[in-house]
């Protein structure tokens, strides 16, 4: 069985003192809990300082970025190495705000996927649809370009590295969170294509998270779905008790 992954996208959220104190309270709250892969996200800024009070805990450490070179003349951009050096296991790659605000396509991303894994890190790639593409009848045309563009070239190994994310841009922030049995569809879809394009090892062992608008009333019956393996949280994973609850709701 795959073992579910939540994580807390904390965005362009609290200060270094905040996030410090965030992981201090979430610790004890999930210390023990070995069922589930637990990871935080903060700002870069903060990334070292949260690091470094997580260290010896079951919480690992992600970024939410990062730029698909080492080093050299990239002004305002971090490098997976970089990430690493600060404490990340983890990045997210591909979120919906950095393709509808930053620009961000397929190709760009499958780059910065690929430079991620092979920096060493661990992946949790965004997926999803927007409101307008749904209703228009175009959310499997476009998962099915996001998941065949962005994952090309990946080996049956680097997935065990990689989470995709699915995340229905209408969910993101805005309270409506899909029903289990939306997400479940659109997981099962998207396993399926995975299926399709790197076979049945891959599809049964790839996680995909459910992200938009998690809380801690509605964890628990998403990711009692067969093909929901964790989440991805925003909002909600901004206080320690109510992350806290979103990890438990995965056992
Ligand atoms: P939300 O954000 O939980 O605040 O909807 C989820 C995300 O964007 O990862």
């Amino acid at each position: 069985m795959r073992k579910p992954l939540v994580a807390g996208n904390w965005k362009m959220n609290l200060l270094i003192a905040d996030g410090v104190r965030l992981v201090n309270e979430l610790k004890p709250l999930v210390a023990g809990i070995a069922g589930v892969d637990i990871v935080v996200c903060p700002t870069f800024t903060a990334l070292h300082a949260v690091g470094k009070a997580l260290q010896g805990s079951n919480v690992e450490l992600g970024g939410q970025n990062c730029y698909l070179k080492e080093s050299g003349a990239f002004t305002g951009e971090i490098s997976p190495q970089m990430l690493k050096d600060a404490g990340c296991s983890w990045t997210i790659i591909g979120h919906s705000e950095r393709r509808q605000y930053f620009g961000e396509n397929d190709a760009l991303l499958n780059e910065k996927l690929k430079f991620a894994l092979a920096s060493g890190l661990k992946v949790m790639f965004c997926i999803g649809e927007t409101l307008e593409e749904r209703q228009g009848g175009k959310m499997n045309d476009v998962l099915a370009r996001q998941v065949t563009q962005g994952l090309a070239g990946l080996s049956e190994a680097d997935f065990d590295s990689v989470s995709v994310a699915y995340e229905p841009v209408w969910a993101i922030g805005t309270g409506v969170t899909a029903t289990p049995e939306q997400a479940q569809e659109a997981h099962a879809f998207v396993r399926g294509l995975l299926k399709t394009q790197f076979g049945a090892a891959v599809a049964d062992k790839v996680r995909i998270q459910y992200g938009g608008s998690v809380k801690a009333d509605n964890a628990a019956e998403l990711m009692a779905k067969p093909d929901v393996d964790g989440a991805l949280v925003g909002g909600a994973a901004l206080k320690a008790d109510g992350f806290a609850a979103i990890v438990k709701g995965a056992l």
